[in-house]
């Protein structure tokens, strides 16, 4: 017999949740709702991605000064475009913009903020390898409106986030996403055929402990010998605590977080020396590390920088970076323990 609720729309998931929340107003499930449309025009582009004139590097770099593929600028053009209508954000934080994305003076305002990653993973797009979408919604705290005095709102420790989670588009589409507070993370599977979103994993719960990790090996010559201790740690045999660890790593966070969520793991993109610019990590906090950090904590699992919580980093810049250490909460806090020189 199928689940309480296994099949339910998006839509209804989060009007139930919204009767649940006695603060939660129907501005908030409008602007979930649009974000899904988005999604749904993302996903069918990038399904026929091997068919259509949209593969291929645009030829200039983002504000990051990384090679921006076409798909990166149309999905981010979406949910731009999509977003800024529904009189719920006061502004909006991507990954391809340098600045904060101010509202059209023609639109009306609100008091939500939404970060995201348009498109993440996007080194395998024309590999035909799973891609994603990466987003996190705060509330505004101040009366400002000026788009110049609003990074301060923006710039909130992720615990503050109100929703998070993650669109992937692979074998199937699918959208993880939670509400927080506990509600738990639960995923829903894109039905083509239907056009919507069904609940299809329910209350998802990451495995206290995994088998896997996901690393890029490749940047073990950059690596400090915390990090090399504990990557050896995983790779080292010992029966009792269940080592050697399988290995596995695509190069898409969400795909490899996604993967480790639901058969447990540990995903890491620890600091390292390759780029001097980067040697806080390559991964950014506000748009991938928090809205991952919200999804995993309430799976049960955990994410870490190496020296705490993810969550409780207070930060500076829209494009701060970190070091990332996410998944099944024992092998998170084992990794902090490497990293934070606690264990040698
Ligand atoms: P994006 O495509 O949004 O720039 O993100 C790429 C990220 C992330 O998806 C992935 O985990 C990581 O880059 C892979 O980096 P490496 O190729 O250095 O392993
Ligand atoms: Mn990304
Ligand atoms: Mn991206």
């Amino acid at each position: 017999m199928a689940r309480r609720g296994v099949g339910i729309t998006i839509t209804q998931h989060i009007l139930n949740q919204q009767r649940q929340n006695p603060e939660a107003t129907g501005g908030f499930t409008t602007l979930l709702n649009e974000l899904i449309v988005a999604a749904k025009v993302i996903s069918r582009e990038v399904n026929k991605a091997g068919l259509a004139d949209i593969l291929g590097a645009t030829g200039r770099t983002n504000v990051q000064d990384e090679q921006v593929q076409k798909l990166d600028v149309f999905a981010n053009q979406v949910i731009i475009e999509r977003m800024q209508h529904v009189g719920q954000l006061c502004c909006m934080g991507s990954e391809e913009n340098a600045d904060l994305i101010e509202i059209p003076s023609q639109y009306p305002k609100g008091n939500y903020i939404i970060v995201f990653d348009p498109l993440d993973g996007s080194s395998n797009i024309d590999v035909n390898v799973s891609i994603g979408t990466i987003f996190g919604v705060y509330k505004k705290k101040s009366d400002e409106t000026d788009i110049d005095m609003l990074l301060n709102d923006v710039l909130q420790p992720g615990v503050n986030q109100v929703a998070a989670g993650y669109f992937i588009y692979g074998s199937s589409t699918m959208m993880v996403y939670t509400t927080g507070n506990g509600i738990g993370a639960h995923g829903f599977t894109l039905y083509p055929s239907v056009g919507e979103f069904l609940l299809s994993h329910e209350n998802i719960r990451i495995p206290e402990k995994g088998k896997t990790y996901s690393v890029n090996e490749g940047n073990y010559t950059y690596w400090d010998e915390k990090t090399v201790a504990l990557v050896d740690y995983f790779k080292a045999k010992d029966k009792d605590s269940g080592r050697p660890y399988t290995s596995r790593y695509v190069g898409s966070l969400v795909a490899d977080f996604h993967r480790n969520l639901l058969k447990g793991g540990i995903f890491m993109y620890p600091a390292d020396s390759k780029d001097p610019n980067k040697t806080s990590g390559k991964l950014r906090l506000m748009v991938e590390a928090n809205p991952l950090a919200m999804v995993v904590r309430e799976a049960g699992g955990y994410a870490s920088d190496g020296n705490g919580p993810i969550l409780e980093i207070d930060p500076s810049e829209l494009h701060q970076r970190t070091p990332l250490y996410i998944g099944s909460r024992e092998d998170v806090q084992l990794a902090e323990e490497f990293i934070s020189g606690r264990r040698g």
